[in-house]
């Protein structure tokens, strides 16, 4: 209790009167690195800064970081190769020649001198990310599109060791229920740099379109890639109608995907590609429905198909192979990932044990049951990616029914499918629903944009990679996963990764014991004015009220209200009227609701100004709630 009274107290001194330790230092990088040792002084760059490089692979990540640097400062800095001791100040970007072991392929260290700042690391990754954090040390403006003028480019004197604690460290976009097209890729892909994310899982296909061009294969973008148009509510939406026009979508050309490859790689992030197969295939079978069961010409759908439509492969069926051989050996060639992700999520097997042609083959190869009919599939198709020179990784239904023998599992449903897996000596990257789902809502769902479930920021940073039973050295790291049902655009999948991909970001980058949520809170907080300046659009759920029911001891409905996090005051009202800090406070009592009300209005200040949404809650809404909890507990 003291600890949390403490913190609440540094919080509201840092964002109320006197500035920190901390903010006066300018030390908030996110992940939270090894060690930060803060000493006296700041370097400032200036117009005649020399950025230098000691060897060409260098070169490039140089020239990049000089780019970063002269959008917003409006300099002309440029990098050159050169050596370290021929220059008196600037900035030294240093490959170690004997390598730093502690520092591994990706660490590096930081220098911040008030004279020059050197960063050195053992491959040009860590360079990459030295420079992240080093942005971060700089005023926020740094991060602006435009120049801003009469300011000093600040960084704090630190020496700062860093390294990551997970070789994998994902985040995945759904760009099938929705297309977000190249702009929004690349610069999704810009600001997963800036927290050291090094995978972008692309999910290229499912029943809402396919999104990638194959070659011999033109129906998969003429057909595949459209779909009706339907705005709204995901879920509400009409089905297709007869004779209605495809026109909602779109699809990458192989020239796209090339681009977007060479992009990432610059930023020093592999592009996974994912072809969700045999289930999630409406687009596929759509424009080619001699590959399912059923061979019916369904449409591809604006929302989840029902239940009576066929969206699986037909595993018994040679041309399912021969479209799978062409996709997957396009797809091998244009991404240099060594990995191929291949779905095998969610597969209603049912179409499969009515079809005479799958029947045959498991009695032929003694299968009994139909996940035994799926792992077969999916040993076969490990065999084809095998031969195209790659690796296999899989959602956890893969497991069912006996495992591919060298399959990456991608443990979605919990961890158990990871524990299970590490357990049998295959790879694993965590990604449990239940708190790394960025499509989830983040706060009260009465202030949120619709969505499922709720996963709230801390309980993103509460996600264990490593939970009791698994064996941690099959455990590659872990993802954010970006499912987009519920994102219509561009700017909401941004609202839906930030703040939250800073805190999954911590969780795959930082040692465990530097995992601290106070301190990530304040280092949070004062990363959005960075994601302002390049206008991100980030969620402030965190500051909104959470408004929830009890039972009191007389049977009757006591309101509760709390906060995300610590340090906000919450103010209510009965009336029907807005509150305001004028209005009751809320204490930490559970309230009793006077006669004849009927909602409730929260709001949340902090230092006497206005921070969160005003939430307006019905109370028939709580009454409602608090009888599903009921019934469930
Ligand atoms: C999944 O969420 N269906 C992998």
């Amino acid at each position: 209790m003291k600890k949390i009274i403490l913190f609440a107290l540094l919080i509201i001194s840092k964002y109320c009167f006197a500035q920190s330790a901390l903010q006066l230092s300018g030390i908030h990088i996110v992940p939270v690195p090894v060690s930060v040792k803060i000493e006296q002084g700041n370097f400032i760059l200036r117009p005649d800064t020399k950025i230098i490089y000691s060897t060409q692979e260098l070169k490039d990540v140089s020239g990049l970081f000089a780019t970063m640097l002269n959008k917003p400062t409006g300099f002309n800095l440029r990098a050159m190769g050169g050596k370290e001791r021929t220059i008196s100040g600037g900035i030294i970007l240093n490959i170690y020649r004997k390598p730093d072991t502690l520092l591994g392929d990706e660490g590096y260290g930081l220098k911040v001198l008030s004279e020059k700042i050197i960063i050195s690391a053992n491959k040009p990754n860590g360079i990459f990310y030295g420079m992240q954090s080093l942005m971060q040390l700089f005023p926020s403006q740094i991060e602006s599109d435009t120049v801003v003028r009469h300011i000093s480019w600040k960084a704090a004197c630190v020496n700062i060791t860093d390294y990551p604690r997970f070789k994998w460290r994902g985040m995945m976009v759904d760009d099938s229920r929705h297309f977000f097209g190249m702009k929004a890729i690349e610069q999704f892909i810009n600001e997963m740099a800036k927290y050291k994310y090094n995978v972008f899982h692309w999910h290229l296909t499912d029943d809402q379109g396919w999104r990638i061009q194959i070659k011999g294969l033109p129906k998969l973008t003429e057909t595949g890639a459209w779909r009706v148009p339907r705005t709204g509510r995901w879920g509400t939406f009409e089905a297709p109608q007869p004779g209605e026009k495809e026109t909602y979508g779109g699809y990458y050309t192989q020239e796209d995907i090339r681009e977007i490859v060479q992009y990432a790689k610059e930023r020093f992030i592999t592009v996974l590609p994912e072809i969700d197969v045999p289930a999630h295939c409406l687009a596929l079978i759509a424009s080619y429905p001699n590959l399912s069961s059923t061979r019916k010409q369904y449409s591809v759908w604006p929302q989840y198909p029902p239940d009576s439509i066929d969206n699986v492969l037909d595993v018994a069926n040679d041309s399912t192979w021969i479209a799978l051989d062409t996709i997957f050996s396009q797809v091998a060639k244009l991404f240099p990932s060594r990995y191929i992700h291949v779905g095998g999520d969610e597969a209603n097997r049912s179409f499969w044990m009515k079809d005479p042609g799958d029947l045959a083959l498991m009695k032929k190869e003694g299968l009994t049951t139909p996940a035994e009919l799926q792992s077969f599939f999916e040993k076969k198709l490990e065999k084809l990616i095998i031969a195209k020179g790659k690796k296999m990784i899989g959602w956890d239904e893969i497991l069912e029914g006996g495992l591919a023998p060298e399959a990456t599992v991608m443990s979605w449903r919990g961890e158990q499918g990871g524990i299970k897996a590490s357990q049998m000596g295959h790879h694993v990257i965590m990604a449990p629903y239940g708190s790394t789902y960025l499509s989830q809502i983040q706060g009260n769902p009465l202030a949120e944009p619709p969505g499922p479930g709720m996963i709230t920021l801390q309980k993103c940073y509460e996600t264990n990679i490593l939970p009791e039973g698994v064996d941690p050295t099959f455990i590659l790291g872990g993802e954010a996963c970006l499912w987009t049902e519920h994102i219509p655009d561009y700017r909401h999948l941004e609202y839906m990764a930030y703040p939250r991909a800073m805190a999954l970001a911590e969780v795959f980058w930082s040692q465990e014991d530097k995992h601290n949520w106070n301190s990530f809170l304040i280092r949070m907080q004062d990363q959005l004015p960075y994601l302002q300046e390049a206008q991100i659009k980030y969620a402030t759920s965190m500051y909104d009220p959470v408004i929830s029911a009890i039972k009191g001891s007389d049977d009757s409905m006591k309101v509760v209200l709390e906060a995300q996090i610590p340090g906000l005051d919450i103010y209510y009202r009965f009336d029907g009227t807005d509150p305001d800090n004028f209005s009751p406070e809320y204490t930490g009592k559970p309230l009793d609701i006077p006669e004849g009300a009927s909602e409730i209005k929260v709001i949340t200040y902090r230092c006497g100004k206005p921070i969160g949404k005003q939430v307006n809650c019905p109370l028939s809404w709580l009454r409602r709630r608090m009888k599903k909890w009921k019934k469930a507990g």
